[in-house]
């Protein structure tokens, strides 16, 4: 009969310790996606998510935004599309869109973040993650 094998525990309560701290850094723009975006857009970002249905409008196909923009990624349109809606940029949260404020992805260190128009802009970091994870979605 096998006995429990003693030795793996402090392996075993390095990993947590591991995950613990872990939680403390920044999430990074996958796993925030997950929390934030993929109710409505979908985990693969394709505007199907739980949530979508009971929306009067339907998520955009997060998948598809370089298609639909000539093969160029919108980086600087994506951009003021999330930070608008944190309600910070003022005048960008008209237009009746159902997306909710992203208030905790505002903390954290300001990054220059250029989103292709040549003109980098001091951006919250989690912002930056998650506009680079959409990048690396389109399909
Ligand atoms: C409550 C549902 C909901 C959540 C949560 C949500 N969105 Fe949206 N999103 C929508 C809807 C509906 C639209 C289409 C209407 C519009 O453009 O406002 C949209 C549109 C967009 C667009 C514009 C796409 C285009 O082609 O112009 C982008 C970019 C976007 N969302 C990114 C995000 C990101 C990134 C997150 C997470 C940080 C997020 N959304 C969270 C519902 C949501």
């Amino acid at each position: 009969m096998m006995q429990f094998p003693w030795m793996t525990l402090p392996l075993v309560l390095s990993f947590g310790l591991t995950a613990c701290v872990d939680q403390e850094t920044t999430p990074s723009g996958a796993e925030d996606f997950m929390s934030f975006c993929a109710a409505c857009h979908g985990a693969g970002g394709k505007g199907d998510g739980p949530a979508a249905a009971r929306l009067d409008r339907k998520p955009a196909d997060l998948t598809g935004l370089s298609v639909r923009n000539g093969g160029v990624f919108p980086g600087t349109k994506v951009m003021a599309k999330i930070w608008g809606y944190t309600g910070v940029a003022p005048g960008r949260q008209a237009g009746g869109s159902p997306m909710p404020e992203f208030g905790p992805l505002l903390q954290g260190d300001l990054v220059p973040y250029d989103g292709g128009d040549g003109i980098a802009t001091p951006t919250p970091v989690r912002l930056v993650e998650i506009a680079e994870y959409l990048r690396v979605l389109q399909r």
